[in-house]
Formats: C-alpha cells, sequence, structure tokens
C-alpha cells in the first residue's frame, strides 16, 4: 500500500469543516439520532425500514445469515415494480411526473406516474406474449431513454431478472454476458444519440446473437429511425408489440429473495462477474439511502442522476430508489458538451432541479472547461449535491461546492459499489459536518471498519483496507453461477468479513478518506475496468506476445489505462503509430470504447521476478513519471531503463 501511504501524508492537512445551515437541518429528513438508533438494535432498525415499503405479505425472520450467504426479511413476498409505480397511483399520485426525460437532440417527454405505469404494465404483458416467465433472465442493451427503465421495470414486475449491459461495451463483451447469464430475450434500440449523431446498438446485438445463445426474441425500440437489418424470425419493434397490449396487468407478488437483477463487473480476472441482487433487501436499502442521503422531498424535489442505467448507479438510484420514493427525476440521453459544454447547466435551469447526483470525473472536467459554463445560467434551484464512483480530490469538492452549489448546498459524497447495491458510505446532510474529499462514516445500520493486513482494526489516523464486518440488505447475494468464486473473492481476504477490494484511511476525528482500489482492477471515470481484461483483449490481437496493464493517475479521468505490450517474433514495430491504433480499436472491439488504453508502449521486455511474475508496481512507476522504486528482486535490472525510454517516446492519443 505504498501509494496509499503516500496519500495519507496528503490528507493530514485537510481540516476544513462544513456544517449543514440551521436551515437544511431544520427540514432535513435524517436526524442525528438514527445512528443510536441502529447501534441499538440493528436488526430493527432495517426492519423499520422494510416497513416503509408495500409488501404482499409479511417476512417470518429479518436476516437468515450463513456466512456469506444473506437473506432478509424472509418469507416476505413483494413486487419491486408495484412498489416504484402502482403504489404511488392508488395514492393519488398518479399526475406526478416520474421523468423529465431530454434526448441529446432536444426533444422532450414528461411522463407522469399514471402513464409510467401504463407503460410499465404493456411493456410486462408483451414480455409475457413473447414467452418470458418468471425466473428467465433479460439482457437489455439500450440507451438512456425511459424505454430503458420502463423495460427494467417490467422484468421486475413479472420476476425476470434483468442484465442491463452498458450501451458502450461492445458486441463480444454483451454476448459473454448473455451467454453468462443464459439470457432468453434482448431489449435493445435501433440506437441513441450521442456527441451530436445517432449511434447504432442494433448491429452489435446482431453480432452478438452470431454466437451460440439461447436468445429467441429481440425486442427493438426505434429511438433513431437509422435503417436496422431486420430477421422477422426473431426481431420484434416494440411499438408493434408493446402499443397494442392491454393496459391492465396484475403483478404478481416475489419472495423477498427472488432475483432482481444481475450486473457485469470487473473484477480482478478477466471474466467479469454478474453480481447477484434480490428484491426486498435491495428495494428496502436503496429506498433507506435514496431518501436519508438525498433528502428527497417528493413533491417539491426535481432530482437528477446523471448514470447511465447500464451502471449500479442508474439501477439504484434512477430507476430503483427514486421511483419507489416518488420522485420526479430528470433523464438525459446524452454528452455533457453536446451541442455546448453549458448542457447540463441549462438542463439544471430549465427543469429547476433541486437535487444533483454526479461523478468526481465530470466535475473535473467541468472545472478545466471553465467557470464560464455554469456561471451563465442560474443554478440556485440546486439545495444538495452528491458525488459518486471514485474518491473525489478536494480541490474539485471545493469547486463543485462553491461554484455549482453557490456555497450553500450540502455535498454528499457517497462510497459504495456494485455488489453493496447501496450508499454504505456518506455524509447524512443536515447532520454530518463534511470535510472535502472525504464520504465520511458508514450510514446508521451499516458497519464498516479500516483493518490492517491482519484484519484487525487500525486506530484513529491509520490507513488499512477498508471492509464490511456485518451484512447489510442490500448486499450481493453471490456471483451469478459461481458461489466458489464468490466466497474467494470477497469472503477470503479476511475471514468471514466483506473486503470491498478499496484501502482507506480513518482520521482523527473518525471520517473515512478512500484510496482507491487495492486490487487489479482500475477506475476509469468512475467505471471498474480489469487489468487482466485488458491484457487478455490485447493478446488476442495476432500482433501480441504479451501484455501488462496498470492504472495510471490522471487528472481528469482518475486513473487512465497504460499498456506496455511485447510483439509477436517476426513484428516489426515499423509502423508503430498504425498498429498502436489498430490495438486500441481492438481493446475497444473486445471489450468497448471506455477500455482502450490512453497509451500504449511497445516494449522488448517486461519488468518481472525471477519467478515469471510482472511487477505491475514498476511499470506504474514509469506511467506515472515517478522515479522507479524499488527494482532488486527483477530478473534483468535492465529492463526498467528501456521501458522508460520507451514511454518517454510514445504518444498521448484522443
Ligand atoms: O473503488 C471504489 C469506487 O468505485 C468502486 C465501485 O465501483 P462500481 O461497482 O462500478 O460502483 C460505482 C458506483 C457505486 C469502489 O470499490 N468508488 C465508488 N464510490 C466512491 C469510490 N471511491 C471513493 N469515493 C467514492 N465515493
Amino acid at each position: 500500500m505504498s501509494e496509499n501511504q503516500e496519500s495519507l501524508a496528503k490528507l493530514g492537512h485537510e481540516n476544513r469543516l462544513f456544517p449543514p445551515s440551521a436551515e437544511f437541518i431544520a427540514q432535513a429528513n435524517a436526524q442525528a439520532s438514527m445512528y443510536d438508533e441502529a447501534e441499538k438494535d440493528r436488526l430493527a432498525f432495517w426492519e423499520k425500514q422494510a416497513h416503509e415499503l408495500q409488501w404482499d405479505a409479511p417476512w417470518t425472520t429479518v436476516l437468515d445469515w450463513k456466512v456469506p450467504f444473506a437473506k432478509w426479511f424472509v418469507g416476505g413476498k413483494i413486487n419491486a415494480s408495484v412498489n416504484a409505480l402502482d403504489r404511488h397511483v392508488a395514492q393519488g399520485r398518479g399526475d406526478r411526473v416520474a421523468f423529465f426525460f431530454e434526448g441529446e437532440p432536444g426533444d422532450t417527454r414528461t411522463i407522469t406516474y399514471a402513464q409510467l405505469l401504463t407503460e410499465v404494465k404493456k411493456t410486462a404483458n408483451a414480455l409475457t406474449e413473447l414467452g418470458i416467465k418468471d425466473g428467465d433472465r433479460v439482457a437489455i442493451y439500450m440507451p438512456m431513454i425511459p424505454e430503458a427503465a420502463i423495460a427494467m421495470l417490467a422484468c421486475a414486475r413479472i420476476g425476470a431478472p434483468h442484465s442491463v449491459v452498458f450501451g458502450g461495451f461492445s458486441a463480444d463483451a454483451l454476448l459473454s454476458r448473455i451467454q453468462d447469464a443464459d439470457a432468453k430475450l434482448v431489449i435493445t434500440a435501433d440506437g441513441g444519440y450521442r456527441k451530436g449523431a445517432p449511434f447504432a446498438l442494433k448491429p452489435a446485438v446482431d453480432d452478438a446473437l452470431k454466437g451460440k445463445t439461447n436468445v429467441k426474441n429481440v425486442l427493438v425500440v426505434k429511438r433513431t429511425g437509422q435503417e436496422t437489418h431486420w430477421d422477422s424470425n426473431k426481431d420484434v419493434w416494440w411499438h408493434d408489440i408493446v402499443d397494442r397490449q392491454s393496459t391492465e396487468h396484475v403483478a404478481q407478488s416475489f419472495d423477498s429473495e427472488h432475483p432482481l437483477f444481475i450486473l457485469y463487473t470487473s473484477g480482478t480476472t478477466a471474466k467479469p462477474k454478474g453480481i447477484s441482487h434480490t428484491t426486498g433487501g435491495y428495494l428496502t436499502q436503496v429506498a433507506y439511502t435514496h431518501k436519508m442521503v438525498f433528502d428527497i422531498k417528493p413533491e417539491t424535489d426535481v432530482y437528477w442522476c446523471t448514470a447511465d442505467v447500464g451502471w449500479v448507479t442508474g439501477h439504484s438510484y434512477v430507476v430503483y430508489g427514486p421511483l419507489i420514493n416518488g420522485a420526479t427525476q430528470v433523464m438525459y440521453e446524452g454528452t455533457p458538451d453536446t451541442p455546448h459544454k453549458g448542457r447540463i447547466f441549462e438542463l439544471i435551469a430549465k427543469y429547476k432541479v433541486s437535487i444533483l447526483y454526479t461523478a468526481p470525473t465530470l466535475i473535473r472536467t467541468w472545472m478545466k472547461w471553465g467557470d464560464e459554463f455554469p456561471n451563465a445560467h442560474n443554478l440556485k434551484s440546486l439545495r444538495l449535491l452528491g458525488s459518486v464512483g471514485e474518491p473525489i480530490n478536494p480541490e474539485a469538492w471545493m469547486w463543485y461546492r462553491e461554484v455549482i452549489g453557490g456555497d450553500r448546498c450540502p455535498i454528499v459524497d457517497t462510497w459504495w459499489q456494485t455488489e453493496t447495491g447501496a450508499i454504505m458510505i456518506s455524509p447524512l446532510p443536515g447532520v454530518t459536518h463534511t470535510k472535502p474529499g472525504s464520504a465520511m462514516r458508514p450510514l446508521p445500520g451499516i458497519s464498516g471498519k479500516v483493518v490492517d493486513d491482519n484484519g484487525k482494526e487500525v486506530g484513529l489516523g491509520h490507513g488499512g483496507y477498508l471492509i464490511l464486518d456485518k451484512p447489510w440488505p442490500s448486499m450481493l447475494r453471490g456471483i451469478w453461477g459461481e458461489e466458489e468464486r464468490y466466497k474467494e473473492t470477497y469472503w477470503s481476504r479476511f475471514d468471514g468479513v466483506y473486503f470491498a477490494g478499496d484501502g482507506a484511511k480513518i482520521d482523527t476525528d473518525a471520517a473515512i478518506w478512500l484510496l482507491g482500489r487495492v486490487d487489479d482492477v482500475m477506475n476509469v471515470s468512475g467505471h471498474r475496468i480489469s487489468t487482466t481484461e485488458v491484457e487478455s483483449a490485447l493478446v488476442s490481437h495476432a500482433a501480441v506476445a504479451e501484455a501488462a496493464v496498470v492504472g495510471a493517475a490522471d487528472e481528469m479521468t482518475g486513473q487512465g489505462i497504460v499498456a506496455f505490450v511485447i510483439l509477436r517474433g517476426g513484428i516489426p514495430n515499423v509502423c508503430g503509430e498504425e498498429l498502436i491504433k489498430e490495438l486500441r480499436a481492438h481493446v475497444a472491439k473486445e471489450i468497448g470504447a471506455i477500455a482502450k488504453p490512453r497509451q500504449i508502449v511497445v516494449v522488448q521486455e517486461l519488468p518481472k521476478t525471477r519467478s515469471g511474475k510482472i511487477m505491475r508496481r514498476l511499470l506504474k512507476d514509469v506511467a506515472e513519471n515517478r522515479a522507479v522504486g524499488d527494482s532488486t528482486t527483477l530478473a534483468d535490472p535492465n529492463v526498467m531503463a528501456l521501458i522508460s525510454q520507451g514511454l518517454s517516446t510514445a504518444k498521448d492519443e484522443d
């Protein structure tokens, strides 16, 4: 943890403290007493949160915990879609806006809870007509349009676990996820809009389905109207089948532990993990955290989480949490700089957004673009700001607070993961005195600690590993189809406690500072990508013999991917730039554009120990332009000098 130690030293000086205003405190949803209440009787606390939902049958046991397998609210029956929609309509909130949708080209749709419910019911009927039953897996590969949320809720309504695959992933990545979950149906769109132009999605689905799958149908939303290859045996237009369905649909109740979704995420190996979540506990914790952390007042707030539904943030804080709480949201399809760099701010002003939840990488990008863009718009409607996905550096935190939040909005820096399902560590606005860059402390009901190599809690002022030592309702229930991998990945580093993979420091005020991953997972713009995954992609190219990938600190994206490759014998590196371009495109094809290395350096040798293990630590030193650390265990001590030379001549690409 040498890098962590360095960060610790830097953080030693942060003593700015931002208490909530008296005005905010007076109206806050969360109270300080919740910490004591949860501490006194954790299970009773979670039971109370679960009672906020509508259950069709009560649970008999709050928690059944056989390490590392948890069941929450055992015996309870519930339907996710009913909680997100029917309940609001039945209680007279049908006319409330659920989504203000803004397409990138500027087209808009306003969808009320009643309208959303009708669409979800019709879609549920269409899925049933297509032969989808409870337990069947459905892959969703969509742009950020209302139908993405509708598709997820329709799946949940009929008990078919969804597996949303981010629209930026490649056909190969989509295929491996379809195969792993053995999906029967793919829901997609002809395409979407991004960076001022339509992009296509359906061709990637067609490509993926050339592989061996059990997919019977592809349900396609017409978004762009672009020409789309059609196989009438398999492909079904959304408007053809959904529009003619009955608007009635009686939702069935499912067991609290019924699988709700699978979401793939990168780990330390090349194969993504199918993180499995179930229903009752997940919904309880996303609703609770959404209400308390974002202080949501559904009658008056306009909430905007900028995440795509392809990531867990889109699942928990666009679809399930906010809709269960009856929130009014903004959903935006496109990129933040289309058609101009003020687009997000223009939308905040247009919809009078009061709560904004976004990622540090975007905040840093805004900082780079300049204050004139936010300053050109009226952002006075904002009253709370959130951050997620990676550590937020104190400078970016301060800028977010001052320039976007007008120095009046509390910031909630929320730490969590695909695996945790919901926010775990975060300030409670109205309670917590925040420090710029710290996620502060575990939420009421959550137990997280910083421990040393032996799993022993470190004292205040020290760094170590972040662990979660008590089960929580929205925790992953496993890795799809890989029980051993589940135990090995999360529960073996420290016996019987969950190890998240992050380094952390707990300061003298017991505030937690996240320090990034301690394993071979990179965090690029808040997205997890494994070094091994990119290495495998590179080695699958005919020209590459060996590859080593590291995440190097990057001012904008948190980390940038730097790859060191050895070419196969006989491949001349004459047309260097051409080849590097090709390799980057190859990684994009294998995984997706987000995994394209920032830099690829062709080397003759990689630094290896005598036992043949690549010393990535040294490569990281080179990639971050640092003096190379201790290399005495290298088999060939000259290798590093050669590599450093190679890097200084390599060029940065887009
Ligand atoms: O390293 C942590 C980082 O993102 C990882 C989880 O990534 P993912 O499963 O894709 O979920 C991202 C959205 C919840 C964590 O292991 N991370 C997430 N939030 C923070 C963070 N690091 C520091 N501070 C955060 N607030």
